[in-house]
């Protein structure tokens, strides 16, 4: 299992991974589902996390390392072995998604490694915040949630309009004497796209992308370009604009593949800013608004096509589904050091 090979690390260690890799994720050429078989997970949710981390191409291993919690003398008293670890962020991730009633240990054990491994970066993922990431792609007990209509309107036309006036007005200073090609992975950017571009005083082209999605009819086992550009990003100064940034994802592997062509610069220009649920940071160089976790529709922005047409950004007003795997029988579930 796993863990067996887990390195155990004290604090003062240096914190990098190597060796020890239990399964990693998409070496080139290679079937990621592979990887994915060879490594015992304590709970399907697990499974399921490392095979979104496989579409979006990034490298993950799991359990590979123990931390040194307490100690006395020289018998190790308690440890701690996080879920996931992702190389390329250097960073640990934790899923809380087992027992409720383990949550709040969890929570203690993260909070003290923060203490004892300053230098150690680990994200907790939640159980309701992996059912709202894994719903997006149709996954997990809330997919199936039916929407009961538009909620709370975060902003409306008026002030959407007012912040992407400012913002273009920021980015033709920014690039002044340039012409920029904006880049828009469809369909969410849409409106800010249209708006963004009248509002620039800039001269500007521009093209579209689009991706296949996680569980989606043609989304596979990787995150592929369905459509890519058809102007040449080389040599050109290239602003990416998003609708949204939640976890990332998406974005860096949209960067990825535009950095290829050796742009001259590029940029991202988002309207707005999920950053709590941020799994890879990416540089933000122009933000509309920072937003909560909450699901948000409007000015482009869909629920399954739903609300893409209203002029304002709204709340979703979802249904609370009963969540059946709250619960998984016992023999799945593994106390883990
Ligand atoms: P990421 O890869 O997790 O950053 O996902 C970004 C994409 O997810 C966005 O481009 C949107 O298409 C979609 N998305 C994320 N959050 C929302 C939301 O609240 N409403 C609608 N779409 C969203
Ligand atoms: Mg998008």
């Amino acid at each position: 299992m796993a863990n067996l090979v887990a390195t155990v690390l004290e604090p003062g260690a240096a914190p990098v991974a190597e060796g020890a890799a239990a399964g990693r994720a998409r070496p080139a050429g290679r079937n990621p589902r592979s990887a994915i078989k060879k490594v015992a997970f304590a709970h399907p949710s697990e499974e399921e996390f490392a095979r979104l981390l496989d579409f979006y191409q990034i490298e993950w291993v799991y359990e590979p390392r123990s931390f040194m919690l307490q100690w006395e003398g020289e018998r190790v008293t308690e440890m701690f072995t996080p879920d996931f670890y992702l190389p390329a962020l250097d960073l640990y991730i934790e899923m809380t998604t087992l027992k409720p009633g383990l949550t709040s240990v969890k929570n203690r054990k993260v909070r003290r490694l923060r203490e004892l491994y300053p230098d150690v970066k680990i994200k907790l993922l939640a159980r309701r915040d992996y059912d709202r990431l894994v719903a997006k792609y149709g996954h997990g007990p809330l997919a199936g949630a039916k929407t009961e209509g538009v909620g709370r309107i975060l902003f409306s036309a008026d002030q959407i309009q007012m912040r992407v006036r400012q913002l273009a007005k920021e980015v033709s200073r920014d690039y002044q004497g340039r012409r920029i090609l904006l880049v828009g992975v469809l369909r969410g950017m849409l409106c800010f796209m249209a708006d963004l571009m009248r509002y620039l005083e800039v001269p500007a082209d521009v093209d579209f992308m689009a991706l296949s999605y996680y569980g989606g009819e043609n989304g596979g086992e990787a995150v592929r370009i369905t459509k890519d550009l058809e102007m040449n990003p080389s040599g050109r100064h290239v602003l990416l604009v998003e609708d949204i940034v939640d976890t990332g994802m998406t974005l860096t592997y949209v960067l990825a593949h535009l950095e290829a062509y050796q742009p001259a610069s590029l940029a991202v220009c988002t309207l707005l800013d999920k950053k709590v649920r941020r799994l890879t940071d990416v540089p933000l160089a122009y933000i509309g608004f920072e937003v909560p976790d909450e699901f948000l529709v409007g000015y482009g922005l869909d629920y399954r096509e739903e609300y893409r047409n209203l002029p304002f950004i709204a709340l979703v007003k979802q249904e609370e589904k009963k969540d059946e795997t709250a619960a998984p029988p016992a023999a799945r579930e593994r106390q883990k050091p």
